[in-house]
């Protein structure tokens, strides 16, 4: 009986140790590395080489279908039948697994915390590992399990760090480069008392303040209530805060609110930008005017910001850039201002390209999740992509091409004409009536470019993309790998030391 108790004691205890669990932030740490340095194994060890910079371009649940059909969309306007997505003609593509801990179909925040922190997390949760249930008030059990992100690394290692969006700058994928907390909703407040957590946007202002660029939407976490569209109610002006603070400091620094004010920026006189340039998330590409009116800049425009500011450190940078409402756009069901956010997406890609190169920068694009979106309609190719299937149903009713699985757009009678399916803010039918449309739980692909590209290849565990850029950039745990330049000094030291040796061998040798 005893023997029995101790046996199992024993054997619960050394599979503890040994065998860690999807909670714990060592079991996607270990297979992750593992997965890594497997790939390596198929690139001969000179073409690893080091990345000064590494970009993140998320497509926010920019799945294949989207990726698909927003290629259909730039084919039918350019006119051109061979017409590809920028990123489709780079060279390296590998599939990414999705899944938060807890839920197969995930959400922004757990999937965030995957790909910049390198370990999957439960629904809802930002920059926290497993052990850390989605709306938790344990502020210590948050404190204790906190995942530090690739960028909170790469600044210790003296890199410059931003990020573009353009959602609210405290948005889920975002505060994953820099939060750590139990639920993306604590953005501008906390249901508990407890002064050692803080909200989204103070740990954004009072925590990160070597952040050199933040620019998207969000003005109201930031602001008191009764400021504007300020909703803080603990009175705080983190703007006021953040500028006072760069003040202290002696930082070169910009705070902006205008499109006018970031495009009037002169790059070289600062080092620190801020801009948030509206109350929550910002418009679709489509709703902005094309001219001086608009207020809100372009995600082309706040990217070519961030790369001009960046790019000055000498030591490189990590940059994040999400094209947030490809996701906003599909959870109200509206293909037209997803794919024409996704095409705005690509140009941005295509911007950071043509001023950075692709020599010194490693760049990925990936998706954070798929969404309920397809591209199912069977129309000829001359056919818009927004239009009708070239058949009707079985009631003799037309159907769009592009259908959610759920969603706002649900309507039983589906009865719609020509003119109404080609309206900007048409709703796509779906199958299942729901105020917004679900993820989709299918692997979403990520395309690289650059230095450390070319490890970018198999089906991998989301966690891959954070270890990747960590790794390429020589900084965190893979700071010493035999690719890195502070390597290459250890050697070269070695072999100095050897020939000083040598030499006074030689000299004793003729004395
Ligand atoms: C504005 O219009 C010009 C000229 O038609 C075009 O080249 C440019 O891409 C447009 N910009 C936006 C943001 O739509
Ligand atoms: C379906 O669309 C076609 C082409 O636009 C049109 O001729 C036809 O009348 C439509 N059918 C219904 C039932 O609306
Ligand atoms: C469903 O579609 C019909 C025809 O286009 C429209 O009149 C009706 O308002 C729609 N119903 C809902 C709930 O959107
Ligand atoms: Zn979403």
């Amino acid at each position: 009986m005893k023997f029995l108790l101790i046996f199992f004691v024993t054997f619960y205890i050394v599979n503890r140790i040994f065998c860690a669990v999807p909670e714990d932030p060592q079991y996607w740490r270990k297979l992750t590395k593992k997965t890594l340095y497997y790939s390596k194994k198929f690139v001969h060890a000179n073409e690893i080489k080091q990345a000064k910079n590494a970009i993140l371009f998320l497509g926010d649940g920019m799945g294949f279908p989207s990726i698909s059909a927003a290629r259909l969309l730039k084919r039918q306007l350019t006119g051109n039948y061979g017409e590809n997505l920028a990123f489709e003609k780079w060279d390296n593509v590998a599939v990414m697994k999705t899944y938060n801990i807890d839920f197969p179909v995930p959400d922004s925040a757990g999937t965030a915390t995957a790909f910049c922190s390198g370990v999957k997390a439960n629904y809802g949760t930002i920059g926290v590992n497993g052990r850390v249930p989605f709306k938790s008030t344990d502020c210590s059990l948050m404190l204790e399990n906190g995942a530090e992100t690739i960028y909170e690394k790469a600044l210790k290692s003296g890199k410059s760090v931003g990020f573009v969006t353009t959602a609210s700058v405290t948005d889920a994928t975002p505060a994953g480069t820099y939060a750590h907390i139990s639920s993306r909703h604590f953005e501008s407040g906390l249901p508990f008392e407890d002064k050692r957590c803080k909200d989204i946007a103070r740990q954004l202002v009072e925590d990160h303040k070597g952040y050199q660029v933040m620019l998207g939407g969000g003005r109201k976490h930031f602001l008191p209530e009764g400021k504007e569209s300020g909703g803080r109610k603990d009175g705080r002006n983190l703007f006021e805060q953040w500028q006072e603070d760069m003040k202290k400091q002696n930082k070169r620094y910009k705070f902006v609110s205008t499109r006018k004010e970031l495009l009037a920026t002169d790059y070289n006189k600062i080092d620190y930008l801020f801009g948030s340039f509206s109350s929550s998330h910002m418009k679709f590409h489509k709703e902005l005017k094309n001219d001086s009116s608009e207020t809100e800049p372009t995600i082309t425009e706040m990217t070519e910001a961030a790369v001009k500011i960046l790019k000055k450190n000498k030591k490189g940078f990590l940059l994040l850039v999400e094209g947030a409402k490809i996701d906003k756009a599909h959870h109200l069901n509206q293909a037209y201002y997803s794919l024409n956010d996704l095409l705005a997406f690509e140009n941005a890609i295509m911007k950071a390209q043509s001023i950075l190169g692709n020599k010194e920068t490693l760049m990925i694009v990936t998706a954070d999740h798929s969404h309920s979106f397809t591209h199912s309609g069977n129309a000829l190719f001359t056919e818009d992509v927004f239009g009708f299937s070239s058949y009707p149903d079985k009631e003799g009713k037309n159907f769009t091409n592009l259908i959610y699985s759920t969603g706002p757009g649900y309507n039983s009678s589906r009865e719609f004409t020509k003119e109404q399916i080609k309206q900007p803010d048409y709703k796509q039918l779906s199958a299942v009536p729901l105020d917004s449309a679900t993820h989709g739980g299918d692997d979403v692909g990520a395309f690289g470019i650059g230095p450390g590209s070319n490890l970018l290849r198999g089906s991998q565990e989301q966690t891959y993309v954070a270890h990747l850029m960590e790794f390429s950039t020589c900084i965190g745990e893979y700071a010493n790998e035999p690719h890195c330049s502070g390597c290459k000094i250890l050697i070269f030291s070695k072999i100095l030391i050897l020939i000083v040796f040598i030499s006074h061998l030689i000299r004793f040798s003729f004395d």
